[in-house]
């Protein structure tokens, strides 16, 4: 598929002017060498990078339309979804069964977990659309509304950042607690 309004070739090439995101959000594999015992600290490396992550969304929406950039707008369209499949991969994957493992006895625990993994699944979905936004933006394929993107980017990010916001306060403790009593 040819864009010609980016006079290349297909959404692959617009993404590839990007430089690498993990370098800047400090991610790392989400899977820890020798199994759970770094859960805490993992959870929190993958907990800032979302952070940074959305920070770097929000200052964006801020400053459109003036300081539209579009090289920024496809390295930030770049680093979305990564930093968020790897968070949610260590979670579903490390992190939770852990945590059901070491609180069986916990219904409400389960519940959650189950909430946490279908917001998940919101999430990603909404980043699939929002990049496809940024890039479609950036390369002429749609009239540019600022006002949109900019209501989009900042739903993104009230999104994210009250999902992150109840792990940090909830799932940060519990596991420290785990790891005091030797489970993690
Ligand atoms: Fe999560």
């Amino acid at each position: 598929m040819t864009d010609t309004a980016c006079g290349r070739e297909g959404r692959g090439f617009c993404l590839s002017l990007s430089m690498a995101p993990d370098e800047v959000f400090g991610l790392e594999p989400a899977s820890r060498p020798g199994g759970g015992t770094d859960a805490v600290a993992a959870l929190e490396r993958h907990l800032a990078a979302q952070e940074a992550l959305s920070s770097k969304l929000g200052l964006f929406a801020d400053r459109l339309p003036d300081a539209f950039d579009g090289p920024e707008c496809l390295y930030l369209a770049r680093s979305i979804y990564p930093a968020l499949q790897k968070a949610h991969a260590f979670e579903e994957a490390e992190l939770f069964p852990l945590l059901r493992r070491n609180s069986a006895e916990r219904a409400d625990l389960s519940l959650t977990l189950d909430r946490l993994t279908f917001e998940h699944f919101e999430d990603e979905t909404f980043a699939e659309e929002l990049v496809d936004t940024l890039v479609d933006h950036v390369c002429g394929r749609m009239p540019t509304r600022f006002a949109m993107l900019r209501t989009m980017l900042r739903s993104f990010c009230e999104g994210i950042s009250r999902h992150l916001a109840f792990e940090r306060a909830h799932l940060v403790p519990m596991l420290r607690q785990l790891e005091n009593a030797g489970h993690a």
